[in-house]
């Protein structure tokens, strides 16, 4: 049996005053702060720590802060855009009910996800909950992703959906969730506050915008039934920002597509799709040499290029977004500054060395502040340690 209650916070940092410190400083430096004030802002936020273990980061902190977290992140390609981070201040919300109001969470992310959608015009958009006290963990999401879809694994252990969720699907059956059964249900979110039971909701359609896949030449794509959520929702990282810690900072951006064409409806590990493509297209596939593979998936990505196109949704491709890195990068240099970055992580899953960036090689150098990967907070999940 395994117990609902457990929720894994990441705990707070070792020296939560140094970093505090070190980020007025630099936001000082940067020019995000004015030059005179630092040593009042360090002398105010040392009482606070002192006093109550944590402290309240101004909005202006909040808002420079994330973007330099995102600026520091090496995972990220799409690290150009990083000024332009919105910020919701969500603070304060579902904190002042009895140990915490899930209900209030929920209606804040899906408010998150109507304000990032934008009609298609998807922004980025980060929401910042309630940062983790001594006294009191900040709440946490179950889901990795705000949109995501179930998996639901088979007696013969192939999985029905998006295997990438099928522990999580699980978890959420045994909170008493049922799903259609589908290959593209969409997953309810999973709130909780710690020491409370989880509680889950299910996302009003509205709030999810999907894209059927077509594809500019084969006109018998669209019989395939693929489609995909208009943008991800990033929901299982934790903001480590100036020796705060939040453990629920939903974070939403536009799609490169190799992410969907070249990965998820194709890794043999999530949607398998390609034997069905290349067998649609005519092609040999008992032989690797035809590169059905190779062929299927560039047709993949170019239908769901040409797909979000055509419903008028933010996409960019791997050409343009590699280049972007590049002038990313350049303008770090000239700023002064290094571009932590993990190689294999910004080249795409896809002609790679077409790329500029495939030549190049970086340091995935990890600084504060930044965006943390959580240990799963789900119990099914498979984390190790958590009772069973
Ligand atoms: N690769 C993930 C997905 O396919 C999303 C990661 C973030 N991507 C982004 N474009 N911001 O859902």
């Amino acid at each position: 049996m395994m117990s609902s209650r457990v929720c894994v916070t990441p705990s707070t940092p070792a020296a939560p005053l140094a970093e505090a410190v070190a980020l007025i400083r630099q936001l000082t430096v940067e020019g995000h702060l004015p030059a005179g004030g630092a040593q009042r802002r360090v002398a105010e936020i040392t009482e606070e720590l002192a006093t109550t273990g944590s402290y309240s980061q101004t909005q202006q902190e909040l808002l420079v802060g994330s973007r330099i977290a995102w600026r520091n992140n090496p995972q990220c390609i799409g690290k150009f855009y990083w000024k332009a981070l919105e910020i919701r201040d969500c603070r304060a919300i579902g904190t002042g009910a009895d140990g915490g109001d899930e209900g209030a969470v929920f209606e804040a992310l899906v408010e998150h996800l109507r304000q990032a959608w934008n009609g298609g015009k998807v922004r980025l958009l980060l929401s910042v909950f309630a940062p983790s006290t001594p006294d009191r963990p900040g709440p946490r999401l179950w889901n990795g992703q705000l949109i995501r879809y179930a998996g639901y694994r088979q007696y013969d252990g192939s999985v029905i959906g998006d295997p990438e969720t099928a522990a999580l699907t699980e978890a959420v059956q045994c909170l008493g969730w049922r799903g259609q059964g589908g290959e593209f249900d969409v997953l309810p979110l999973v709130i909780q506050w710690p020491g409370r039971e989880p509680r889950w909701f299910d996302l009003p359609a509205d709030a999810v915008p999907e894209v059927r896949i077509s594809h500019p030449e084969y006109r018998w794509f669209e019989e395939l039934g693929l489609r995909w959520h208009a943008f991800p929702t990033i929901s299982n990282q934790v903001l480590e920002l100036g020796g705060l810690r939040y453990p629920l900072a939903p974070f939403s951006a536009w799609y490169t597509c190799t992410e969907i064409g070249a990965r998820n409806l194709s890794d043999t590990s999530r949607y398998d799709k390609l034997p069905e493509v290349a067998r649609r297209m005519g092609l040999d596939t008992a032989r690797d040499r035809t590169l059905w593979r190779d062929r299927a998936l560039l047709e993949l990505t170019a239908g769901v290029l040409h797909s979000y196109d055509r419903a008028g949704i933010s996409i960019i491709d791997h050409h343009f977004a590699t280049k972007q890195f590049v002038r990313h990068e350049e303008r770090e240099q000239k700023s002064g500054r290094d571009c932590p970055a993990d190689w294999s992580a910004i080249v795409p899953a896809t002609s790679g060395s077409t790329t500029p960036v495939w030549q190049r090689r970086y340091d995935a150098t990890r600084v504060l502040p930044n965006f943390s990967p959580h240990p799963p907070s789900c119990p099914a999940q498979g984390a190790e340690g958590l009772p069973s």
